[in-house]
């Protein structure tokens, strides 16, 4: 019998409902919140507000758009955390009552796990990576590399120590004057530009771990500096400027990415989150794995940034063995599995 799970993921600012069967995504509906781009940022008391008004419409949408009836439903899978506490109660609670009176399974995913088994979505285009793999997770809130033994089996050789590398992203565009979220705006400015134009600092960190609040800050002092001289010194050079940091960001990245595959011996490597989204880190991973011998494995731009879809394929796996959550769940801001 096929098994149908509901995704539904309301961890940040994007409201998301998946249908799935099996590991096959048969709808992924995503509302985006523009009320936080006038503020630069995410305002969490709107974020709840925006989630509240579009969790229903959203998962109506995708059982249309899939073509299943709520008693179909297998189970009901929902983002527990991490994230803003307001957002995920609005999620946490719709999936609690809609299992309950169903009479289905409730079955709670960690965000961050769920970017990694993206990767399992069953997709023409893509085969999944084998165990044991390495995973760069580069989101807003988390800058990872995970070693994945399997399905929930991970294992984090390396973190951010301050700063993920989606925030060097959206700090940079905000010192710029783009808009929120900075880390598309940089992609898209960068691919007329010049990533030599300027050079930046590399951190220097011990191991695996990364740091990016260094290089956050020497990019504000560059600009300040350069100001003082000319004014119009970020529009005259907003391209140059886009793509040198971008290019800093994504090589500091790759080159921890090639020193955990040498430390591991392994060449599997993929890479998830919404920074995953970003060209230049793509299609730098693409030329890491000629030369090194790797099998990449990039996420589709959909499920890069977030989305239920992994949300409801992480579900499934735990659908699988029986892993469901009692009605008493609560919901948790911080890193909770992988931490
Ligand atoms: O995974 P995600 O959608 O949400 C979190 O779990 O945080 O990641 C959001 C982050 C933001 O910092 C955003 O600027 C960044 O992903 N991002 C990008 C790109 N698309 C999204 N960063 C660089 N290039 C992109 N194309
Ligand atoms: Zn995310």
């Amino acid at each position: 019998m096929s098994v149908y799970i509901l995704g539904i993921e309301s961890s940040c600012d994007d409201t998301s409902a998946s249908v799935s069967k099996g590991n096959e995504i048969l709808a992924n509906i995503i509302a985006s919140q523009d009320v936080h781009k006038k503020f630069g940022g995410v305002v969490p008391e709107l974020a709840s507000r925006a989630h509240q008004q579009n969790i229903i419409p959203v998962i109506d949408t995708a059982l249309k758009e899939a073509k299943i009836n709520k008693n179909q439903l297998s189970a009901i899978g929902f983002t527990r955390g991490p994230g803003l506490l307001g957002s995920l109660l609005v999620g946490t609670s719709f999936a609690k009552s809609f299992a309950l009176g169903l009479g289905i399974p409730l079955i709670e995913v960690d965000h961050l796990q769920a970017h990694i088994l993206a990767h399992f979505i069953n997709n023409k285009n893509n085969i999944p990576p084998s165990f044991p793999f390495l995973c760069l997770t580069v989101s807003g809130g988390h800058t990872q590399i995970i070693r994945i033994n399997d399905h929930f089996d991970m294992e984090i050789l390396g973190r951010t120590i301050d700063d993920a590398a989606g925030e060097a992203f959206d700090k940079a565009a905000k010192i710029m004057g783009l808009p929120y979220p900075g880390g598309p705006s940089i992609d898209k400015l960068a691919k007329e530009g010049n990533p030599d134009a300027f050079s930046f600092p590399e951190p220097k960190v011990q191991g695996l771990d990364f740091s990016f609040s260094g290089l956050k800050t020497s990019f504000l002092y560059f600009l300040r500096d350069k100001l003082k001289v000319n004014k119009e010194f970020i529009t005259e050079n907003k391209a140059d400027l886009c793509a040198s940091i971008q290019s800093k960001i994504v090589s500091i990245l790759i080159k921890k990415l090639k020193q955990a595959a040498v430390e591991t011996s392994i060449k599997e490597i993929a890479i998830a989150g919404g920074v995953s989204a970003n060209s230049l880190l793509r299609k730098s991973l693409l030329i890491a794995a000629k030369e090194s011998g790797w099998t990449a494995h990039i996420p589709e731009i959909s499920y890069s940034t977030d989305n239920a879809a992994m949300i409801a394929v992480t579900a499934y796996y735990k659908y699988l063995k029986n892993e469901f959550t009692d009605q008493k769940v609560t919901p948790y801001a911080r890193a909770n599995i992988l931490k």
